[in-house]
């Protein structure tokens, strides 16, 4: 394997601990569970929105022209062209916005109005926030905004243009240079922490994946170039979002559209800014784990960043057994059409599933769709994946129940194991009903060595993300055949044990239970 990287990132490269001593203390098994001494505070519990208290509202448009790309075909698009000027306006941005991470749906329950996002969130804590960063668009002056989910407005932290910052720090990724705007996904870390403590880091990766998911959906229906870049100088996105990096840290740039004409060469001087927002919580829990692993994967140099971007072998498809179920071929034709911005409407975590089964093509189409790949500056050449997807199958028609290894490139299935394992999987799954009852339980693998040995500890946060963004397409693959789904948490190396030898050495990145929905219990 040949790529060039700086001494600095050589080093950090060879300074592996960081992500396994991360990865390793976070991980959930039933002795941890048991010893665990967390208990969640209501009375100290972290609002989820960033509120500015000082800065007037830019209130974002919501008559959306229809977006009527079916989901199934949205999900699975190659990405844009940029062959012709493609600039977003106003309207554009309020769509991709409130399509993401923007409020669908308002339950009220003992006396609290719950209100559910575009996209799913671990314990619905709303940790993830986005920023706009712009030269001047149709109906939006250059300048850097926050998207403010709780009235749905944008909210203007710099005036001018700062491209430049992103392009320096992303060394000029190609993408970030012609874009005239680009989208910044951050996490505050103890909005999710006060109930996942230290593993919170990983959700960080999971719930901003279903957010681009869903942002990467809206663009292809839209025709709008976009990209998942995670190689950029940390300090410098942060300090010109004007974050507190120890609290709340950049996790991705999606630069979209594309101009001829490249960003302008600098920009204003961005000053620390010191804008009020409203406190989180009474008082915030620190916890070092989350900060040492971003610290050990952050990127300090345009040269380390530089050295980040490009691809990595991950080994074609493995030999096929012959156990291996060739998967109905998927036509857009014979697929439901329902549109994308319906489906996330539509979209949000069964609390329950009947016991029917799905239909083969059903699997079959949600696990092609899911895994076609996704634009970023990590997948070179574009399709190839960190991800390998494993499959409990309770009830699909046609296929044995058993323990399966998807393989992308045929779109086939290979039976590791036959057997029903409805009693595994909802042990699996943290001993919750849900991932036993489901018809299938998607587990997204990824084998980190090669990963970090080719990306150092930042390669961390790429696996987690792309297991993110699988597992929001899962579900949006999953409501698009009026299916229900839902994210799971799990017990680590028990997954690995169960689909060994084949899985040995391969680390769980996400888990999705799909199913037909059913009714909540009472009470
Ligand atoms: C990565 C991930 C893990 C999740 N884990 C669980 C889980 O272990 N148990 C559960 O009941 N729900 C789980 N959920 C579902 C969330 O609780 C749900 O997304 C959140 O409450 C927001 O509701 P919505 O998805 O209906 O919009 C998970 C969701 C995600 C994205």
């Amino acid at each position: 394997m040949s790529y060039a990287l700086s001494s600095t990132n050589m080093t950090r490269s060879r300074e592996l601990e960081a992500a396994w001593t991360y990865h390793n203390g976070t991980k959930h098994s039933y002795q941890s569970v048991r010893t665990g001494t967390h208990y969640l505070d209501f009375s100290n519990q972290p609002l989820p929105f960033k509120i500015y208290t000082t800065l007037p509202p830019i209130p974002l448009p919501r008559d959306f022209s229809p977006l009527t790309m079916p989901a199934l075909q949205a999900i699975a698009a190659a990405p844009s062209e940029p062959s012709q000027e493609r600039v977003p306006d106003l309207k554009a941005l309020g769509e991709i916005l409130h399509l993401s991470a923007g409020i669908t749906r308002h339950r009220k329950a003992e006396g609290w109005e719950f209100h559910f996002r575009a996209a799913a969130c671990t314990g619905a804590l709303y940790h993830i926030e986005l920023y706009l960063v712009c030269g001047d668009l149709p109906g939006l002056p250059a300048g850097v905004y926050h998207f403010s989910v709780h009235d749905s407005a944008l909210r203007r932290l710099r005036a001018g243009d700062y491209r430049a910052v992103l392009v320096r720090a992303t060394a000029g990724e190609p993408s970030v240079a012609h874009a005239p705007a680009a989208i910044v996904c951050t996490s505050t870390y103890w909005r999710n922490a006060w109930k996942y403590q230290a593993r919170a880091y990983r959700h960080a990766f999971w719930d901003a994946g279903t957010i681009l998911a869903n942002l990467l959906a809206v663009v292809a229906g839209r025709a709008l170039p976009a990209r998942v870049v995670l190689g950029f100088v940390d300090a410098a996105v942060n300090s010109l979002l004007d974050v507190d990096s120890d609290r709340e840290a950049s996790l991705a740039l999606v630069p979209l559209g594309w101009t001829a004409t490249s960003a302008p060469e600098s920009a204003p001087a961005a000053e620390a800014l010191r804008l009020e927002t409203r406190s989180l919580s009474r008082a915030e829990v620190d916890y070092p784990p989350i900060r040492a692993m971003h610290a050990a994967s952050s990127l300090a140099t345009e040269e380390e960043a530089a050295g980040w971007r490009g691809g990595i072998d991950t080994g074609g498809p493995a030999g096929c057994a012959s156990r291996t179920i060739g998967l109905p071929s998927v036509d857009d034709a014979d697929i439901p059409a329902d549109a994308v911005a319906e489906v996330i409407q539509r979209r949000g975590s069964s609390r329950r599933f009947a016991p029917r089964p799905l239909r083969l093509a059903q699997l079959s189409a949600m696990l092609h769709r899911a895994t076609r790949g996704i634009p970023t500056d990590f997948l070179m050449p574009p399709g190839t994946s960190l991800i390998t997807p494993y499959v409990i199958v309770h009830a699909v028609e046609g296929l044995s129940p058993g323990a399966y290894v998807y393989h992308r490139a045929a779109h086939a299935l290979e039976l590791l194991r036959e057997g029903n394992f409805r009693n595994q999987a909802g042990y699996l799954g943290l001993e919750q009903e849900l991932p036993a009852e489901a018809a299938v339980n998607v587990y997204c693998l990824a084998d980190l060595h090669p990963v970090l040995d080719r990306f150092g500890n930042r390669g961390y946060r790429a696996a987690q993300l792309e297991g993110g963004i699988i597992g929001g397409k899962l579900y949006l693959a999953a409501y698009a055949q009026r299916l229900g789904a839902t994210g799971l948490t799990f017990y680590d190396d028990d997954v690995t044990a169960f689909f060994s030898p084949h899985a040995a050495g391969k680390s769980v990145m996400f888990l999705a239970a799909v199913g037909h929905p059913a009714r909540r219990r009472a009470g």
